[in-house]
């Protein structure tokens, strides 16, 4: 599956900022028609979505677009107008405030009716569930495991934190009064533990305070550490930071292709066939080399290259 280190988020009202966005090294865009698109500018946006996402000027990113959720009375027209007028440009489809399984389905029978109406390759539309109020977290292994399509568990932090009645209004922040503790960390783990159990990316939601890039470096860090595989931006500047924590760092990608080649060597017949060997002044053995095979398709799949090579010992 392509990498998603950042996925810029852009309204789909705005022909100007999606023009913009075409030329920035975002690995996904997302074109809104939900929350960044009042209700009176819902029609004009799928228009703009789909003539946009029509036009020559796209680089390498995941094309996607946000539908409204399903207890609106949008989400068949944005999918039928988006799907009709660019399904062979769009990627994938953002379903905000997912409650079940039961709405995954729902969005996967669309797309497959559509897909076939069109003379689109079938199932190749992908899903991208969004997870943001109590029931979606409830229901996440049902929700990741509802159509084939899923490729990622989206985080929605603003919308999480006002369906859970968190006292705060600042998003990736504590509320207060609970400083000690992280209110995050059994949401984000719950989604990241999803996300691997079912073989999907997970991606952290937005950061508001678009001018605060020490804060956004902050918060998308401690996501990255956790294993999350990317997070959303929503100004430009937030894109190479965003690019940049979410892969690895070059010191680390060298010593997981060096683990890896070292463990290769020495599980072989020619190495010895040891299962436990000494890289440098670490002890290495299956597990670590698992841990590596993480940290080195990371850095494989964000095409960087390594600058130490594994010498075998001399025999
Ligand atoms: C994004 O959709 C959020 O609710 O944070
Ligand atoms: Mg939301």
């Amino acid at each position: 599956m392509s990498t998603r280190r950042s996925v810029l988020a852009v309204p789909g009202s705005n022909l100007r900022m999606i023009d913009k966005a075409k030329g920035l090294p975002a690995d996904e865009i997302f074109l809104d028609l939900e929350d960044a698109v009042a209700p009176p500018a819902k029609a004009a946006a799928r228009a703009n979505i789909v003539a946009a996402l029509n036009s020559p000027g796209w680089g390498k990113q995941i094309k996607v677009v946000r539908v409204n959720d399903w207890t609106t009375e949008w989400t068949y027209a944005d999918v039928i107008s988006v799907v009709e007028g660019a399904g062979r440009d769009l990627d994938a489809i953002l379903l905000p405030k997912v409650l079940d399984g039961a709405q995954v389905r729902a969005l996967d029978l669309l797309l497959t009716q559509l897909e076939k109406a069109n003379g689109l390759e079938v199932g190749r539309i992908g899903i991208e569930p969004q997870i943001e109020n109590a029931q979606g977290l409830r229901n996440i292994d049902e929700i990741a495991t509802a159509s084939p399509r899923v490729q990622t568990l989206v985080f929605g932090p603003a919308d999480f934190m006002a369906s859970i009645n968190m006292r705060t209004l600042v998003v990736g922040e504590q509320p207060e009064g609970y400083e000690p503790g992280d209110a995050y960390h059994h949401i984000l783990m719950t989604i990241l533990l999803a996300a691997r159990a079912h073989g999907l990316q997970a991606i952290d939601g937005p950061y508001l305070q678009i001018r605060d890039l020490d804060g956004f470096r902050r918060a998308a860090s401690r996501t990255a550490a956790l294993g999350f595989d990317g997070k959303w931006v929503l100004h430009p500047t937030q894109v190479e930071a965003c690019n940049e924590i979410f892969s690895p760092r070059q010191a680390d990608y060298d010593r997981a292709e060096e683990i890896l080649d070292a463990y290769a060597y020495h599980t072989s017949t020619a190495g010895g066939a040891r299962g436990a060997v000494m890289l440098g002044d670490e002890m290495i053995d299956e597990a670590s080399a698992k841990m590596a095979q993480v940290v080195a398709e990371k850095g494989r799949a964000a095409a960087m290259t390594r600058t130490t090579s594994f010498v075998p010992p001399q025999a």
